[in-house]
């Protein structure tokens, strides 16, 4: 057995609760809606996805202007998505079937409706004034500084009648936190452990690595660019020392509740995510690289090396393709061949060394939705289009089956259901053995019995074609062989160096048992689009 904890071994789904399950039929998912969808997840049989832990994007009381990432009550529970009741209930109901929780948690900035806002914006004498970043105009009343927010604009907001500014780094309406001050630090770290104490078992944070600003708050050196914020260089906004601190506090608080986890949202590159979840700081951090690869084999194995390479063994990797700001990598990477494809991106990222993080809907290969102008809700999609459409279309209700609604509601959807739901749905996965939704089914149950694929060695096998990915998983008493076919024709593969010694024996395939090939000492045989994995005996 393996003495990782779970965070490590484990499968997590990330579900954006908005558009999971609506159990009371006013168009939004819900908590409720969760629950009744659990034994989907993990019923403790290979019927179900299997899936270890779910990460809940927020439910917290909000008043919604970046649809809860802005937080008016770390403690509470939003009506819109349920009562505490209902919370308890979830919590109780996942850990009765092995599934954990993760929360998502905002701490970077709160919602303007935050009661600490509130105060801290009252006076400059407010004893809460400092929990914020409140700034004197420059000079001619400018803004201090040139920083921009992500979601375009400067990240400056004038308070007229306090006459000072504020800082945002996303919209107007999320004011960043001071983490400078001790107090606002410590009824953060009470949040950590309002959660853990209800039983919760790790968490998501929000921008993770922007914490801290520069103390001096120097304006950023330029860079090339469209939009303002891609036009800097952000050495003085995010990437703070400071941050070491607060993550080995933040750690110290998780470890004293036994195995739980925080995973970071790093804004940057995998060197960052690699710092941050080292040497004991955050347990994982994402790493982002493949959300914006192209479809290369050879590009994704580079990731994957320098990736392990950064991390040095000093920290866990974690993977992740799609997510509630991106588009769906069916999409991205579809086209013609969208499910065979879908497939051979999940063998890889169910099959590499590594945490892997799924988003709802990609194990039935859930494509982008189709998001008419007069219907974005998503505050960058309606600032930027037609540039930019903002992140409605990764965020459209999961379709449960081919009725009105989709199973998702029986009232009207918040976002518009895609317009393929009648097809790709869950219930016509369900019971297809060659569909998307069982292949994720089988991969994931097959990790839970291959101890190797979860904390085995990853070594890669170096092909002549740079039409495929082969590698590896290695521990002492256990060999596993994946490859994948990332194309459309038949590959004979040949190896740099023979493969170890011994009869193979096929685990998984996308394809029938029948025509498969077992590798040879220096080869193997892939069928188009073929994700394979073996056994050595
Ligand atoms: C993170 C979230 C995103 C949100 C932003 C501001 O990037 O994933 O959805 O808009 O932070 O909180």
């Amino acid at each position: 057995m393996s003495t990782k904890p779970w965070w490590q071994t484990g499968v997590v789904y990330q579900i954006y609760p908005r558009s999971f399950a609506d159990s009371d039929g006013d168009g939004t998912g819900d908590l409720r809606g969760v629950i009744s969808r659990l034994d989907y997840l993990n019923d403790g049989t290979p019927r179900s996805l299997g899936v270890d832990a779910i990460w809940l994007s927020p439910f917290f009381p909000s008043p919604g202007f970046d649809f809860g990432y802005d937080v008016s009550d770390y403690c509470g529970i939003d009506p819109l998505f349920g009562t505490m009741k209902d919370f308890d209930t979830l919590v109780a109901e996942a850990h009765r079937r092995g599934i954990r929780i993760i929360l998502d948690l905002v701490l970077n900035h709160t919602s303007h409706l935050h009661p600490w806002f509130a105060e801290s914006r009252s006076a400059q004498e407010n004893p809460k004034r400092d929990w914020y970043i409140w700034q004197d105009p420059g000079r001619f009343g400018a803004a201090p500084n040139n920083w921009q927010s992500v979601f375009g604009g400067k990240a400056w907001k004038w308070d007229a009648r306090t006459r000072q500014y504020y800082f945002h780094m996303f919209l107007e309406q999320q004011p960043d936190l001071n983490w400078r001050n001790p107090n606002a630090r410590k009824a953060v770290m009470d949040v950590f452990r309002f959660w853990l104490d209800r039983g919760v078992d790790g968490f998501r944070l929000d921008v993770v690595n922007a914490y801290f600003k520069d103390s001096m708050l120097r304006n950023n050196p330029p860079a090339l660019g469209i939009r303002g914020y891609e036009r800097q260089r952000h050495i003085y906004d995010k990437d703070q020392p400071e941050l070491l601190g607060a993550y080995r506090e933040i750690r110290g608080v998780l470890d004293s509740y036994g195995e739980r986890m925080a995973v970071g949202e790093i804004m940057g590159g995998m060197a960052e995510a690699a710092r941050y979840s080292s040497d004991g700081l955050l347990p994982l951090a994402f790493n982002f690289e493949f959300t914006g690869q192209r479809w290369s084999p050879q590009a994704f194995l580079k990731s994957i090396m320098a990736f392990e390479q950064a991390l040095a063994g000093k920290g866990w990797p974690c993977y992740v393709l799609s997510n509630h700001d991106i588009v769906r990598h069916a999409s991205r990477y579809g086209g013609r061949w969208l499910e065979a494809r879908a497939k051979v991106a999940a063998a890889m990222l169910l099959t590499l060394r590594g945490t892997p993080f799924l988003y709802h809907g990609e194990e039935i290969g859930m494509r982008e939705g189709k998001i008419a102008r007069a219907d974005i809700q998503d505050p960058p999609g309606k600032r930027y289009w037609p540039f930019y459409m903002g992140r409605d279309g990764c965020r459209t209700p999961i379709p449960w089956n081919a009725f009105p609604g989709a199973g998702f509601t029986t009232g009207d959807p918040w976002l518009p259901l895609n317009p393929d739901f009648r097809k790709v749905n869950v219930a016509a996965q369900r019971d297809d053995p060659d569909s998307v939704l069982s292949f994720y089914r089988k991969l994931i149950w097959l990790r839970k019995k291959m101890p190797v694929l979860q904390a085995g060695d990853f070594i890669p096998i170096p092909v002549k074609s740079g039409r495929a990915l082969v590698y590896l998983r290695e521990t002492k008493s256990q060999v596993a062989l994946v490859a994948l076919n990332f194309f459309e024709s038949a590959l004979d593969l040949a190896f740099r160096e023979p493969l170890p010694a011994g009869s193979w024996r096929l685990r998984l395939s996308t394809h029938p048992v029948e025509g498969a090939q077992p590798p040879l000492g220096y080869g193997i045989r892939l069928r188009p689009h073929e994700a394979v994995i073996w056994e050595k005996r």
